[in-house]
């Protein structure tokens, strides 16, 4: 497995494997790769000949006051996971290398970013869409995978290789989950012991909530009810969010009788967690 850190040898890499017919796969992710991360992996590897996992913390997706500087990092640990699921080659470019001096070309996209966490990190859809739109330009993939948990993400991806007709088909994987239930994040690294242990409300109020729904309630109301109520017996959680919205426009809806997604996003001590359901067929 190559490690490659400019966008022309990448490019070169891409030109040689296209030239074979190869079928190539991407997983774009911030690195400090955990078991979701490497789920991504293993299918990307399934599905297309060469997979290319990027490895970049994008600085234009974080607000003023986020985590740019702490985002942990670990390439040996990265390159591992990487070389055992299969993969053919990390992209680990500098941020000077994405946007050099004088970069000023950005990818925004309205509506469906607007809502969720468009609301408490209204620059963060504007930074991922251009980081994603460049990758895309860069690896020319086939096929690129994308984690549920982050669904919102998922949606605006979705829409923006619609609205732009780019040539590339984007599959979401399902959120993997610790043993208690919390969802895989490489921000979990961040929490306390005593913050780990209060994070499990995240999961708790996502499996009340579809339990809900499974028994047979419309009302989005007393969904978010429920949930809110898990959430705010804990102490050390604030609640950012807990919504449900269309799951293609990422509007708040009232009765759950179409495609939705049921999301939420909660600050454990400093740290904003998420977590959601998706229900497809109603
Ligand atoms: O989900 C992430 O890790 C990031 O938002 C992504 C898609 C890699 C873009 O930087």
């Amino acid at each position: 497995m190559k490690i490659i850190e400019t966008v022309g040898d990448m490019r070169a890499q891409v030109k040689v494997w296209k030239k074979e017919g190869y079928r190539v796969g991407l997983v774009p992710t911030m690195g400090y790769l955990h078991e979701g991360h490497q789920s991504l992996i293993k299918r990307a590897c399934r599905e297309n000949d060469k997979v290319v996992v990027s490895v970049f913390v994008n600085p234009t997706q974080f607000g003023p006051n986020e985590d740019l500087e702490s985002y942990p990092r670990d390439l040996e640990h990265d390159a591992a996971l990487c070389q055992q699921c299969g993969a053919a080659v990390i992209f680990h470019p500098t941020p000077a290398e994405m946007y050099p001096e004088g970069y000023c070309t950005f990818v925004d996209m309205d509506i469906l970013t607007k809502e969720l966490c468009g609301l408490s990190r209204p620059t963060h859809f504007r930074g991922v869409c251009t980081v994603v739109s460049k990758l895309f330009h860069i690896v020319q993939p086939d096929m690129a995978y994308f984690g549920e948990k982050d669904a919102q993400q998922l949606a605006v991806i979705k829409r923006m290789v619609s609205d732009l007709n780019m040539d590339v088909q984007i599959v979401g994987c399902p959120i993997v989950r610790e043993a208690d239930g919390l969802a895989k994040s490489s921000r979990n690294t961040y929490l306390s012991l005593e913050e780990r242990k209060a994070a499990l409300v995240l999961s708790k109020s996502i499996f009340a909530g579809k339990k809900m729904v499974e028994s047979g309630e419309k009302s989005a109301d007393k969904l978010v009810n429920l949930m809110k109520s898990i959430i705010e017996k804990e102490p050390l959680a604030k609640i950012d969010y807990v919504k449900v919205v269309d799951l293609m426009t990422m509007q708040q809806i009232t009765v759950l009788d179409r495609p939705f997604l049921a999301a939420v996003a909660v600050y454990i001590g400093k740290t904003r967690l998420i977590d959601n359901f998706m229900v497809q067929e109603v």
